[in-house]
């Protein structure tokens, strides 16, 4: 099984960026977090960060025909970008999406996800652990 984690705009300041929302592990404490996990389960996985919308757009074109599931917290482009959106609706890969923060139980701007309405899941709010979620959640249909 192949898995696809993507990561929005200024994640890879975590540790630095508003440490009472997002706590004080960095951004490398989550990708070896997630490739820790991959690698208990035998799952190859890339993870990917980017800052730029179009960037992310080609990362999830490219996994056409070749990755099983995307993993993707798509960070503040969540609750912009109509793009990503329409990405992970034409490759057709089970997408799930994750946010560090409880977005529901913030400003309003951050209740709608656009990249949500392409995704089978949304754990929000449970920190690293939202990860685990999602790549379990994927592990579980791979091996229907
Ligand atoms: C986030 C929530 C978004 O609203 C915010 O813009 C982020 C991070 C989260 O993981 O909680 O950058 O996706």
């Amino acid at each position: 099984m192949k898995l696809l984690v993507i990561n929005g705009p200024n994640l890879n300041m975590l540790g630095i960026r508003e440490p009472d929302i997002y706590g004080r592990q960095t951004y490398q404490d989550l990708v070896s977090y997630v490739n820790q996990i991959c690698a208990q389960k035998g799952i190859a996985c890339e993870v990917f960060q980017s800052n730029h919308e179009g960037d992310i757009v080609d990362k999830i074109q490219a996994a056409y025909g070749n990755t099983d599931g995307i993993v993707i917290n798509p960070a503040a482009y969540t609750h912009t970008s109509v793009a990503i959106l329409d990405a992970l609706k034409a490759v057709c890969i089970p997408a799930v999406e994750v946010h560090l923060s409880d977005v529901n139980a913030r400003e309003s701007f951050r209740h709608i996800s656009y990249a949500g309405m392409a995704c089978e899941k949304t754990y929000a709010g449970f920190g690293f652990e939202g990860y685990k979620m999602a790549i379990e959640y994927l592990e579980g249909k791979n091996n229907l």
